[in-house]
Formats: structure tokens, sequence, C-alpha cells
């Protein structure tokens, strides 16, 4: 299947929405669009890819759009959550119990007990986190099924500041160092039945995930024979699959991945352990795009800069970080149509915040672009406006959904009186 929602695609799309009004042409500066038949192929990609008994959930982090929560739940998926909100929002949309799991490094004891209470999965990040459980479960049961978060330290991917397995993390406890004690924490908590790991995300090398995964099958060996022989039932492999933001670049195969996983699972005879999965950019970055009306096209001696209505609020990587972070462009004209201008210029794509850095692209060559034009931010339905910024007051966009080709706000767009509630709510 095509990694990308094709630029033709988009057009029709929002060339639709502005005839049906659901786009105004006043009104809207920034929109996302979300399609759900897009998500759906994912999904239906990822069961194919894992034992049929594998609980996939989705990061809520990625994208928590409760339409789009709600649709992952009507797909058969579970959430993963790591927040006091995140759970709220996963027991408000009506997630079963055994399709919620609990991470998060800064747990509190009021969320621990809720997940206890509520029967979550959860994985201890810390010894003192699963301390604190097993002091909860003392006094109470829980149907809870509980693993501890390890760090596997396999390395760093491309991009340091999303790499979570390096020689030091602020998640999980490190398995080089800690390699007895973690062996021994399953001796001393009854209630402890599972791994949990997660490498990065974007960056990491489907090899560096898959390193990963053995260090933590060598760990469920030694900690089986040490035990018993069905201590370890679960392992959460968390997300991380890179995804490619290079339309003609292939992203790693979903379908391979599995196929390895379930390799090194026969090769040390664990075949019979429950996988758990928490994919967020592989579900969600390619599943939408962002558009923004551009404002004003400024043309300087030996520049050109399109001034758009979307920035580090809603690109905040992209725009702190460029150097590691990637969209594909397109220039849509005033209707919608992809814009086929004989005359091609470079473009600096600025967004309207107030810092110098609030640049989403830098010299990208576009057809002549004018006022009233369309910029496309392709494949940021995942870790975009779910990393919005209320730097400058501005108004968090519409987003319409796409489903068997009928299009419906999802979201709609901020009012300056929903400001004004932010910054004055007591
Ligand atoms: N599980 C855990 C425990 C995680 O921390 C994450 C992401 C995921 C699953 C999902 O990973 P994915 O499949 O989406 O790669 N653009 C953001 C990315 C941070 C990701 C954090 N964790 C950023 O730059 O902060």
């Amino acid at each position: 299947m095509q990694h990308y929602i094709p630029v033709e695609k988009i057009s029709n799309d929002l060339s639709n929405s502005l005839i049906s009004g659901l786009v105004n042409k006043e009104h809207d500066h920034l929109m996302v669009f979300y399609d759900f038949d897009f998500l759906e192929t994912k999904i239906d990609e990822l069961k194919k890819a894992f034992p049929e008994n594998t609980i996939h959930t989705s990061a809520i982090k990625a994208n928590p759009l409760v339409r789009v929560l709600e649709n992952v739940r009507d797909f058969g998926l579970g959430v993963e959550v790591a927040s006091e909100g995140e759970l709220f929002l996963a027991h408000k949309t009506g997630f079963k119990a055994t399709k919620i799991v609990f991470d998060s490094p800064a747990k509190t004891q009021a969320e621990i007990d809720n997940a206890l209470q509520n029967g979550y999965f959860i994985n201890a990040d810390s010894f003192s986190e699963l301390e604190r459980i097993h002091q909860y479960l003392k006094k109470n049961h829980t149907e809870s099924r509980i693993g501890v978060r390890i760090n596997p330290q396999v390395g760093t991917g491309s991009i340091e500041s999303t790499s979570v397995a390096g020689a030091y993390s602020k998640f999980g406890i490190p398995i080089n160092i800690f390699r007895q004690e973690i062996i021994h924490l399953f001796k001393k908590y009854n209630c402890l039945c599972g791994l949990h790991i997660h490498i990065g995300s974007q960056g990491c090398e489907m090899k560096m995930l898959l390193d990963g995964f053995e260090n933590i099958l060598r760990l469920v060996v030694d900690i089986n024979n040490e035990t018993d022989a069905n201590k370890i039932q679960f392992i959460d492999i968390g997300g991380g699959l890179p995804i490619s933001y290079h339309h003609q670049k292939e992203p790693p195969d979903i379908l391979e991945y599995g196929k390895n996983i379930q390799q090194l699972l026969k090769k040390y005879h664990l075949e019979n352990i429950q996988l758990i999965t928490e994919f967020g950019r592989y579900l969600h970055a390619n599943s939408g795009y962002i558009i923004s009306k551009v404002e004003y096209v400024k043309h300087y001696k030996d520049s050109n800069t399109l001034m758009i209505h979307g920035g580090a609020d809603i690109l905040l990587r992209e725009c702190l970080n460029p150097d590691n972070w990637y969209h594909e462009i397109s220039l849509l004209d005033s209707t919608g149509k992809i814009k086929n201008h004989s005359e091609k210029l470079h473009y600096h794509i600025a967004g309207p915040l107030c810092f110098a850095g609030d640049i989403v692209a830098r010299n990208i060559l576009l057809p002549k672009a004018a006022p009233g034009d369309y910029i496309v931010i392709h494949d940021s339905g995942g870790y975009t406006f779910g990393m919005w910024s209320r730097y400058v007051s501005r108004l968090f966009p519409k987003i319409i959904g796409i489903k068997n080709n009928n299009y419906q706000i999802i979201r709609k767009k901020e009012t300056p009186e929903d400001i004004y509630k932010f910054w004055s709510d007591i």
C-alpha cells in the first residue's frame, strides 16, 4: 500500500470542503485533516504483522483527539496512556480496562491507585514505583497486570531527544547495571508478570528495536529460570517503528518487523508470551495533514517567505530542531487545486509566532505562490497538534475527519473566548 496520502487526494479533500463550506475561506486559516480510512489500512497491516492475541494500543500522546480515540477503539485497539489527562481520556472514551496500558515515568500515588482499582495494565518505571504498587496491593486486590519498564541499553538512534535506550535514559531500569536486581524483583513481588521496553520514536532503525527486544528475551529466560517457567506473561514492546516522511523513500515494513519479533520469540521458546504494542507515529503521522492559508508573500532581494498560520505551536520539533525533522510540502491554489505555475521559486515557510526560529521549512522549491493559496504540510497526523503550544495564544485549529469520503468537523476551531478562559480560569 502507498505509505502516504497523495497530494491529488488532499487537493480533492480541500476543494470539496471549500465547496461545501466546511472550510470557510475567510475564517479558517489553519486546519488539520485526518483520514480514518487511511488509519484503518494502517491498523489492518498492524494486526496482520503480529500474532492474533496481541494487544495493540495507540499511544494517546501522538494523537489525543477523542473522535480518533473512538475510531481506534472501534477498530479493536486499546490505548497507551501517560498522564492523568490521558487516563481520563481513555476512561471516558470507553476503552475496556484490559486495553488500557498505563506508562509514564512520574506516576503519582493517586494515578497508580486509579489504574490498579480499574484493572488497567501498568508498567512501573522504577524500583520506587514498584514499591508504591506493592504497598497498595498489601491492602487491596487488583485485576491489573503489572510489568516493569527496562531500558535495554542498545544505544541511541539518529534523534537524541526521542531516543530512550542509551546508556543513560530517564526511563526504565537500565538492564546492564541492574540485571540481578531486576531478576530479584520477580522473586520479591508476586504481582509482577511483565516487561516493558520502548527504545525510541523515529530515528531508531528496525535492527535497534529488534536488538532491544532480544536483550529483553534473554532477560525473560533468566527470570523464568530463577523463578518459575511461566513468570513472564507479557512483553510490551512499546512503539517506535519509524515512518517515512519522504514520499520517495519506503518506510520500514511492519510485516517484516512483526515477523522478526515472532522469530525471536521462537528462538527463545517464548511463543506463549502475550505481546503488547504501543505505536503512535506508525498509526497517525501519515493519516493526517495540516493545511494553512498563505497570508502574505514577502519577496526580499535574496529570499522569499510565505507567511502561514502554523509554526512552532503545531510543528514544535520541526521548528526547534529542523535538522532532524522533515515534511513534504505542497502548494494548492485558493480553490484547492494543485498549483501548477510554470515559474518556480525558493521559499522559506514561516509561522506566525513571535520568534525568529518559527520557520517550518527553509529554501524549498515551489510554484510561484500568492496570498490566499494553501500550503500543505504532509504526514502531520501524529505529534503535531498533540504537542500544541499556547505561546502567542493562537486559536487551536479546526480538525476535519474523513471517513468513507464523508467530511465532518471532529474538533471545532477555538474561539478567542476559549483563549480568555484558558488564561483566566480559576
Ligand atoms: N510508548 C511509550 C512509552 C512512548 O514513550 C512512546 C512515545 C510511544 C509508545 C509511541 O512511540 P511511537 O510509536 O509514536 O514512536 N514527537 C515527539 C515524540 C516523542 C515520543 C514519545 N514517546 C517528541 O518529539 O517529543
